[in-house]
């Protein structure tokens, strides 16, 4: 575990955000190294999943009966990579996101350190995704090249609610379904820890980003309501449809014209995206950010 305690000056920071210092005394308290932590040295054993099957996306149709063991286990490794990249991608953007959000503000203030602690934590987390997917075989997965253009506006123009929700839903589509694969003893265990060190440690961010989309929306007008929720909305189907890259069927043997179309008819794996989004979307609710047309592109995503 890497953590040191908060120096008692910023707990006394007229400029510190009561949240912010919270969080920063827990991550003094508990955070990763995964450098350390996770066993990278240990070759992959096959024998095992990249995920739980049940979060696979043929997982339930007539082509994952088909398949065997051994294919199942390789589709369900290459797909954890894909997770893995993206989150990569994401995190890359929301680094930069937060980093323009501080650039004036007073480093002495808690919310300043907070914010540099989460990008260190995202910063780690990256590596360890990379050599996560690395080990599991996968080659270099990333959205395609329109969706990391979108991106790179997205990274250079959002903030205030409109940055925050949007890491908000990024975090909690992965927390979930990591929730799942860390406690899956078919899960392969090094991926386990993986999950295990993202869940903790992302526990934060999302307070963070809950407690920061609400802040900024206090006295938001109609339109900016309105807009900003589109934008979110937007953001959130592209990182939820970038989550599984269409090559990891090839990768992992199987036909990609029939696994894609299994893959887009499967109920199954819907159903699991909403379930597992219903808290997001109460919130997003509750923060008015369920305007109509964001309404529309939640249901495009499956997430609602
Ligand atoms: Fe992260
Ligand atoms: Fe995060």
């Amino acid at each position: 575990m890497a953590g040191s305690t908060v120096p008692s000056k910023v707990q006394e920071s007229p400029e510190g955000d009561d949240v912010a210092r919270r969080l920063l005394g827990s991550a003094a308290q508990l955070a990763y190294d995964p450098a350390t932590e996770v066993d990278w040295d240990t070759p992959l054993d096959k024998d095992f999943h990249g995920a739980s099957p049940e979060w696979c996306s043929l997982y339930g149709t007539a082509y994952w009966g088909e398949l065997t063991e051994a294919q199942r286990k390789e589709l369900t490794r290459q797909e954890a990579a894909s997770v893995a990249s993206t989150g990569i991608w994401f995190e890359m953007i929301l680094q930069q996101m937060v980093l323009r959000d501080i650039y004036m503000k007073n480093p002495a203030g808690a919310e300043f350190q907070w914010a540099l602690t989460e990008i260190a934590e995202e910063c780690r987390h990256s590596i360890m995704f990379a050599r996560g997917a690395q080990k599991l075989g996968a080659p270099h997965y990333r959205p395609r090249r329109a969706v990391m253009e979108l991106g790179r506006a997205f990274k250079t123009l959002a903030f205030g609610e409109a940055a925050y929700a949007a890491i908000l839903v990024a975090e909690e589509v992965l927390d979930v379904m990591q929730r799942d694969w860390m406690r899956d003893e078919r899960v392969v265990p090094f991926v386990r820890t993986i999950n295990n060190i993202h869940v903790v440690e992302e526990s934060r961010h999302m307070k963070f980003a809950r407690d920061e989309t609400l802040k900024r929306l206090e006295g938001a007008g109609w339109a900016r309501r309105q807009i900003n929720a589109f934008v979110v909305a937007v953001a959130s189907y592209f990182i939820v449809t970038s989550m599984v890259n269409p090559k990891v069927y090839r990768r992992a043997g199987l036909d990609r014209k029939r696994a894609l179309a299994a893959a887009k008819a499967n109920e199954h794996h819907k159903s699991m995206m909403r379930s597992s989004c219903s808290g997001l979307m109460d919130f997003l609710a509750s923060a008015r950010l369920l305007t109509k047309p964001a309404l529309a592109f939640y249901k495009r995503a499956n997430l609602i």
